[in-house]
């Protein structure tokens, strides 16, 4: 196949392939958005992948051309395929455009162009410096899969969340002692969804009933990850020693807070995402102000229904 011959279905592959693994770090990288790259040969055959793993490390082309540095098939890239236009300034790490016009790479090919002022401008500098560069290639799934960081710097507001589970008679409390009702595999998704948060927001009237953990346990988490817990306590219920032993688990906890107050602070801080895991009362409180972004319904049932709605 002659390098002309590779075409947008290479194009696309590739971008699906970085999208893929981008969404491994999806929760890890605040407040960087997550990012995948792909390298192709000139027959459009993939050499390597990788992405941005978490804030202060390498972003993802940069850690691919690191990797394929150290592989020696650095030359061989012909195609370089990222799902976010790479940045062209200096932040905690130097612009991925300078690595990508030392590598030599001939064409460059981006997903989403970013919607970060401060970064944007990676296209045009390597256009000005004569690489082929075509943007906006797969762009709706990469637009998605910085939906979350693309809300952040728009309107410095993180992505939220909301999650609900139903049993069959459409309520949402479990039955006396129990904590919940839904199957193992929702179990796991509403895990994901932990794992993918930079935030809690939650309710007295569900840490009263239950004492939840709100620990990522039935996926593996991120290494380190630190997460806020943020409780809507206005009548002081909470007992301290839920809130030590929130704070043991890692958990930033912060209480004292009303519902405009806790997007006031979330908007001071670096989180990406809240997932809301309340009972009925803050539930609708959330649905009522229409302060969502991902509703996420687990209707239970042999098997267990979800619904996932984005709001308009
Ligand atoms: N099925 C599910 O998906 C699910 C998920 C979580 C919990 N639950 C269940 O829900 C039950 C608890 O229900 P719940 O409704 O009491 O829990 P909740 O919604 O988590 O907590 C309600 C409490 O939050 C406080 N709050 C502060 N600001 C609020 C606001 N703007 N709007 C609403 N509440 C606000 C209020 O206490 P203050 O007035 O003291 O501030 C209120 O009593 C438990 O049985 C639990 O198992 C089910």
């Amino acid at each position: 196949m002659s390098p002309s011959q590779i075409n947008q279905k290479h194009f696309q592959l590739a971008l699906k392939v970085a999208i893929q693994e981008a969404q491994k770090f999806q929760g890890a990288t605040a407040p960087n958005p997550p990012v995948g790259a792909c390298a192709l040969d000139k027959n459009g055959k993939v050499l390597a992948v990788s992405a941005h793993q978490r804030a202060g490390e390498d972003h993802a082309e940069a850690l691919l051309l690191k990797e394929c540095q150290e592989k020696n098939i650095i030359d061989q890239i012909k195609t370089l395929a990222i799902t976010l236009e790479p940045c062209n300034h200096t932040g905690k790490t130097p612009p991925c455009t300078d690595a990508i016009l030392q590598a030599g790479i001939p064409r460059i090919i981006i997903g989403a162009m970013d919607p970060n002022p401060k970064a944007h401008g990676g296209a045009q500098a390597l256009q000005d410096n004569g690489r082929q560069v075509i943007t906006r290639v797969l762009e709706k799934e990469c637009l998605f899969l910085i939906r979350a960081f693309r809300k952040k710097i728009l309107t410095g507001t993180p992505w939220i969340t909301l999650k609900q589970a139903f049993n069959k008679q459409g309520s949402m409390i479990p039955p006396k002692g129990m904590k919940t009702f839904t199957s193992p595999t929702s179990l796991i998704l509403a895990h994901e969804l932990r794992k993918r948060s930079d935030a809690i927001l939650t309710g007295s009237g569900t840490i009263l009933a239950d004492s939840p953990l709100f620990t990522v346990r039935h996926v593996p988490d991120h290494p380190g990850k630190k997460r806020f817990l943020i409780v809507l306590d206005r009548r002081c219920q909470i007992p301290k020693s839920y809130t030590q032993e929130a704070q043991k688990n890692g958990f930033e906890v912060v209480e004292g807070l009303t519902l405009n107050g806790a997007f006031d602070f979330l908007k001071k801080t670096d989180a990406l995402e809240v997932l809301v895991e309340a009972g009925p009362a803050l539930s609708q409180s959330i649905l009522d102000q229409n302060i969502w972004d991902e509703h996420v319904l687990i209707h239970q049932g042999k098997p267990d229904r979800v619904e996932v709605t984005f709001r308009k």
